[in-house]
């Protein structure tokens, strides 16, 4: 069963693409630091047996990476965001916290995980342990292409 981190499951599409993914029989773990957005009655009535929740800000690398080690995800969804354009105009250090160091940490650890994933396999010599270590680093690695593009796109555009 594959297993997906959502950041900012309780928020809007957090909390929808959540519901897809569980349905669709993955395994998810809801990573939220419950902000004035989170809103628990979004993921009312879902059926919690492939669902985990860690209460836990995406800027807490420490926190971050010990989440990645232990749940060892095939991919990693980023919809935690400080959000409206009226609150960034009156107030834009959040925003800048959590919408972009915030997904610098998050890449930084997930650099972080890979390494280590990488060691394991030199170090191993099961030929199953090793195949399976790098699947989960080939969808790592698309993970972080597909963030960094992200943040390119973000840059040009500014
Ligand atoms: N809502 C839309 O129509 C829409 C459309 C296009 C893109 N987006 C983008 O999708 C993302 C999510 O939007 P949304 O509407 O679901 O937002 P939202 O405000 O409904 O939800 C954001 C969630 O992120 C959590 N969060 C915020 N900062 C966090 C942090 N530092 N650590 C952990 N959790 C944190 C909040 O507690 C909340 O649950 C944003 O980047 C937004 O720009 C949204």
């Amino acid at each position: 069963m594959k297993r997906f981190i959502v950041t900012g499951g309780y928020g809007f599409i957090g909390s929808n693409l959540t519901r897809l993914l569980l349905r669709k029989k993955y395994k998810v773990l809801n990573i939220d630091n419950m902000s004035y957005s989170a809103q628990k009655y979004n993921l009312r009535n879902i059926d919690k047996k492939n669902y985990l929740f860690k209460k836990t800000d995406i800027n807490n690398k420490k926190e971050i990476l010990k989440i990645f080690k232990s749940f060892k995800p095939d991919g990693i969804f980023n919809l935690a965001a400080d959000t409206h354009v009226d609150r960034s105009i009156d107030d834009s250090f959040n925003f800048i916290r959590n919408n972009i160091l915030g997904v610098y940490n998050l890449l930084e650890a997930l650099k972080i995980y890979k390494n280590k994933i990488d060691s394991i396999t030199k170090k191993s010599n099961s030929k199953k342990l090793n195949t399976e270590l790098k699947s989960i680093k080939n969808r790592l690695n698309e993970s972080i292409n597909l963030n960094e593009k992200a943040l390119k796109y973000f840059d040009d555009k500014n």
